[in-house]
């Protein structure tokens, strides 16, 4: 008799935030799962909170360096022998005026949010097409729908992540592997409740319909709904999980009564 097949997931940016939530949405469905972060500290924290620590692989990796990426896969092949999902979520922002971003800064960014996902999703689709296909999520940001002060660089990123995604959907469809986006709106993080101050809560809140940040576990539903059996026909798409910042336009605020005296 075989072992009965074990999904296996890869999370990258997965210490903390979203990608740690994601990780964890995948374990209590029964998957395995690869947490991978530059931030080795961080990954041995979240890895101590996990109760499944045998259906768990810890990889220290920055998903801008191609040989460090290499590693990973081989690690995540060596422990569990396939892979069904992979999560492009490890992002970083630098959020400066366009005429203060420097080349380098530009060069980070680039190399974190667009050429890591590029990256990892060829070496995830070489182990994907080995049992038959999978699915990729990409993490953009409501940042790459609709252009903000501060973002020249993150912003664009993040566009041409969507951009991306479409384009792997195509290419990849043949392979039987699957590839969505999922766009934050603003994130009820760690990160966000230290550095969002009441003003920019407020102007989030105003600009956001629903009338609040979305929930880690929000983003981690949607990202482990697009990597599952139940989204079998859905490719190539950007679901903006953001309480509805893309659908709307100005007036919102006010038409919902709630103008503040700044
Ligand atoms: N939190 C939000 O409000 C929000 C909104 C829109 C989009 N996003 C996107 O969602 C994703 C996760 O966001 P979060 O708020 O959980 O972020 P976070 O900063 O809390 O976590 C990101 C993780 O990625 C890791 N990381 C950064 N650079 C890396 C690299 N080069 N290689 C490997 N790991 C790296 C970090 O160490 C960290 O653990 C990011 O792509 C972000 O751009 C977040």
């Amino acid at each position: 008799m075989t072992d009965p097949v074990i999904k296996t997931a890869l999370v990258t940016g997965a210490a903390r935030g979203i990608g740690l939530a994601a990780a964890k949405r995948f374990l209590t469905e029964g998957w395995q799962v690869g947490l991978l972060d530059i931030d080795g500290a961080g990954l041995q924290r979240a890895a101590a909170e996990i109760a499944t620590p045998e259906r768990v692989l810890v990889l220290t990796c920055d998903v801008a360096m191609p040989a460090q990426l290499e590693s990973a896969f081989a690690g995540m092949a060596k422990r569990f022998g396939r892979l069904d999902a992979l999560v492009n979520n490890a992002g970083t922002a630098v959020f400066k005026p366009l005429l203060e971003t420097t080349h380098d800064e530009w060069q980070r960014v680039m190399a974190v949010n667009l050429t890591g996902p590029f990256l990892a999703t060829q070496l995830a689709s070489r182990a994907m097409a080995d049992n038959g296909g999978g699915a990729v999520v990409n993490i953009t940001s409501i940042s790459g729908l609709r252009a903000s002060t501060l973002r020249v660089a993150y912003g664009t990123s993040k566009a041409a992540l969507a951009h991306l995604t479409k384009q792997q959907a195509v290419e990849l469809a043949g392979l039987g592997i699957r590839v969505n986006a999922v766009a934050p709106g603003p994130v009820e993080t760690a990160m966000a409740k230290a550095v969002h101050s009441p003003e920019i809560r407020a102007d989030y809140r105003d600009a956001v319909p629903l009338g609040r940040y979305g929930l880690e576990e929000e983003l981690a539903e949607a990202i482990f709904f697009l990597c599952s059996d139940r989204s079998s026909y859905i490719t190539g798409q950007v679901l903006a999980v953001d309480g509805g910042f893309d659908a709307a336009g100005i007036g919102l605020a006010t038409l919902r009564g709630e103008r503040r005296n700044l």
